[in-house]
């Protein structure tokens, strides 16, 4: 979701204006993606990396979090969506992760679309936890006995399906230590539309490109 500070700045705003209209086309996407259906939608909101940001950015943008998890909390069970959040949950606030287990809990049910915003998260960060996990819980002939395929259910996206379409804002074209493991076969887009600007007909725009891939998974068809 890149761009916000851009967008800010060109309008002569304070940065944090930029991820309060950010959030609006958190909204615009939720609702596009309960009307074509898609099942997952997720969205990387702050990365481990994010935590170095100033002191007053990082404070605010956290602030922001709980708000809009909480004002967005109808949008959700109006619309049938899931609320999820995954990341390094430890270097988040009490209250903070005291909020995300109550919205976890209330739209964990009848739900047909779920959001996941990564929070505190990082591909890398992903990996050697998956790992150490894998090597706590498996024996030593277990741990070297794994398949790729056994790896998947260490990673905190245990039991979500792999990403089909990465959406990049702002003309960034990086991965920027999202999910690593689970891009492998991902179609990414690029887009110079910053990210609050980016709204229902822009995601379309993007999932009209994306029926025109065509995936082959490093196999000839
Ligand atoms: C990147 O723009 C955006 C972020 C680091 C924060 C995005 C977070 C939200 C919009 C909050 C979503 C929360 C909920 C609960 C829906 P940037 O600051 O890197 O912008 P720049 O690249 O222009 O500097």
């Amino acid at each position: 979701m890149d761009g916000n500070g851009r967008w800010a700045k060109a309008r002569g705003l304070d940065r944090v204006k930029g991820h309060i209209e950010g959030v609006e086309s958190v909204r615009a996407c939720i609702e596009a993606a309960v009307e074509k259906g898609i099942e997952y939608l997720s969205v990387y909101a702050f990365s481990e990396e994010n935590w170095n940001r100033p002191q007053e950015e990082v404070i605010a943008l956290m602030e922001l979090m709980m708000q809009s998890m909480k004002n967005e909390f109808r949008t959700f069970m109006d619309n049938h969506v899931r609320f999820m959040v995954l990341g390094n949950r430890a270097r988040l606030s009490e209250n903070l992760n005291r909020t995300i287990d109550e919205m976890m809990e209330a739209t964990s049910v009848e739900y047909k679309t779920t959001l996941i915003l990564f929070l505190s998260y990082s591909g890398k960060w992903d990996i050697l936890q998956a790992m150490k996990k894998a090597q706590a819980q498996l024996s030593p002939e277990a741990f070297q006995a794994m398949e790729l395929a056994d790896f998947d259910q260490y990673l905190v996206t245990a039991g979500i399906p792999d990403p089909d379409l990465l959406i990049r804002t702002s003309g960034e074209l990086r991965i920027s230590n999202y999910l690593l493991w689970q891009t492998a076969y991902t179609e990414f887009y690029f887009t110079d539309i910053l990210w609050p600007d980016f709204r229902k007909p822009q995601f379309f725009e993007a999932l009209e490109e994306y029926a025109r891939r065509d995936r082959r998974y490093g196999k000839v068809k």
